[in-house]
């Protein structure tokens, strides 16, 4: 299997993933949220990292992303930096954190800080695009993320594909542009028809990032859920490349069975 990190690089840059685009080199990213599985993920020589708000779902067990604070985010953000020395490091500013200028440029000073990440990604189009500005004038590089926005869950009642009919799908693609104009350097397209992914990347010169938006210039996948530790959860955009379910559980079994046989320590195993 082919690693990706043949020689120490330097760290990647935002505006090394617009070069990528244009370039013609695709771009993946996965998020981890602790310190272990960002270093093995920065040792592959991944492009970039995403702290997502997911961490909700994956990491605390709530059905939405509505609950994680911000000081939750800037715990995970932090480890993950900690494990990662070459990879571009984007953290989600969670629900609530940006809903107008003041608060968004406060708190992603914060996440910054507190984190040492490289980059924020935020969701919405010209509702938050005032907010998006002021950011980056702070020299903070942003991705946008358009299309399944799960923290407005409570408002779409749904987690279905998103732009389908022709009004939002309008929508999505000025909203695009918006974030385009205002600076920011790739957009997360989640759960949208593949043709409108296609005709997006097209107009763009930032990068696209598909999950569940078809061909984009790059992909994210959760790493929990492209390794198949989530039993129950396989969407029709997911691949999943392992089956740490069944490796969990089976070595779980199996050391239930040589603690009570007393097999476990054996004499090298012990001081
Ligand atoms: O929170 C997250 O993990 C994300 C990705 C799914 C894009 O936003």
């Amino acid at each position: 299997m082919k690693n990706y990190l043949s020689t120490e690089q330097a760290k990647v840059t935002a505006c090394q993933l617009i070069k990528m685009k244009q370039n013609g080199e695709k771009i993946a990213i996965l998020t981890p949220y602790d310190y272990t599985t960002a270093k093995i993920l920065d040792d592959t020589g991944i492009d970039a990292i995403l702290i997502g708000d997911s961490a909700s779902n994956v990491m605390a067990g709530y059905t939405t992303t509505v609950p994680i604070t911000l000081d939750q985010m800037i715990f995970y953000a932090a480890s993950v930096v900690r494990g990662v020395k070459r990879a571009l490091v984007i953290c989600d500013m969670p629900f609530g954190t940006y809903s107008n200028p003041i608060d968004g440029v406060k708190n992603a000073i914060r996440i910054m800080q507190e984190s040492q990440c490289d980059a924020l990604k935020l969701e919405g189009g010209i509702e938050i695009i005032d907010t998006v500005k002021k950011i980056i004038e702070l020299g903070i590089p942003v991705m946008g993320h358009l299309g399944l926005t799960p923290q407005s869950i409570h408002k779409f009642g749904t987690y279905a594909v998103r732009a389908k009919e022709e009004e939002e799908a309008k929508k999505l693609i000025n909203d695009a542009h918006a974030l385009e104009d205002a600076g920011c350097f790739g957009i997360v397209l989640e759960k949208i028809p593949a043709k409108l992914s296609a005709l997006v990347s097209s107009e763009l010169s930032i990068p696209t990032i598909g999950i569940g938006g078809g061909m984009c210039d790059g992909q994210v996948l959760v790493i929990d859920d492209m390794l198949g530790k989530n039993k129950g959860f396989r969407p029709k955009f997911l691949r999943v490349y392992a089956d740490l379910h069944s490796v969990i559980t089976n070595s779980v079994n199996q050391y239930i069975t040589d603690v009570k046989a007393m097999d476990f320590p054996n004499s090298n195993e012990q001081y």
